[in-house]
């Protein structure tokens, strides 16, 4: 199993924070957010990860985490020209990738979930991990049936659940196959929604929930909660406060 985490992007949402940085590099209480996706890999027992980052501040990746030998991995770096969305992103691996399996990360989704189990039985097909949350109308949307994911909807106005799909997804090598047939959505991105819908519709998409926190940080109050969120539970406080906050829709 290899690792990838799409630390691309513009972060125009947290404008000025991101005007001389990349989002991924900011603080999220006291490691820069990159740190966590970088974690939640390792823990899951993945040693060899790659990291897509537009042309800004790529440097800055790789002063920051090197090689990744004092971490027991190995990073491996890749540049996304351009902002072209997250599965134009995830495309960027596909030689690095070499016919494995991929478990793919955004960068600035932060975890509490271990899921060393998931990395570790998982076959083929692709798997995504679902949480609960308020304001569904944020992210995608999984729409559940006898156990199954039937439809993902992005940002739905009107979300049929509140299950959104979390930054984070196990998929076979023939997710490349796939991104080379996506067309760019009406945001002119190659959407991962629309990956995860194509393994849908040929029966091969699982689901998890979550039990532990997750918060995006693309937003300044997304930014701001995950490094509560990390606070608590780094001095072993309750978290239930904070994930009962309901975040504005932007
Ligand atoms: O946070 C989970 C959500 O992330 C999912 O529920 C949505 O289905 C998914 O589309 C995504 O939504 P966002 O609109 O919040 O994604 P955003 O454009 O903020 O990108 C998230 C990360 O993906 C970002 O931190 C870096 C990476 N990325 C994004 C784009 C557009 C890239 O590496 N390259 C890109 O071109």
């Amino acid at each position: 199993m290899k690792g990838v985490i799409l630390a691309g992007g513009t972060g125009s949402r947290l404008y000025p924070l991101t005007k001389v940085t990349n989002k991924h590099l900011l603080p999220v209480y006291n490691r820069p957010m990159i740190c966590y996706p970088i974690e939640t890999l390792i823990a899951a027992g993945i040693k060899e990860i790659l990291i897509v980052s537009g042309r800004g501040h790529a440097g800055h990746f790789l002063e920051l985490l090197g090689s990744g030998t004092d971490l027991g991995v190995k990073f491996t770096y890749e540049i996304q020209e351009k902002a072209g969305g997250i599965a134009q992103a995830l495309g960027l691996a596909e030689d690095f990738v070499d016919g494995d399996n991929v478990t793919v990360i955004l960068g600035d989704n932060i975890f509490q979930d271990n899921i060393m189990d998931d990395a570790r039985d998982f076959k083929q097909g692709a798997r995504v991990f679902l949480k609960e949350v308020l304001e569904a109308q944020r992210f995608g949307v999984a729409e559940l049936e006898d156990g199954k994911v039937i439809d993902i909807e992005e940002k739905p106005a009107v979300p049929k659940t509140n299950f959104a799909v979390t930054g984070l997804y196990i998929y076979d090598s023939e997710v490349f196959e796939i991104i080379r047939t996506l067309k760019p959505s009406g945001r002119g991105e190659l959407e991962i929604t629309d990956v995860n819908n194509y393994y849908i519709k040929k029966k091969s998409m699982e689901y998890r929930i979550l039990n532990g926190f997750w918060s995006d940080a693309g937003t300044y109050e997304s930014l701001l909660r995950a490094g509560m969120l990390v606070r608590q539970h780094m001095q072993n406080k309750s978290v239930e406060v904070l994930l009962r906050a309901e975040l504005p829709v932007p």
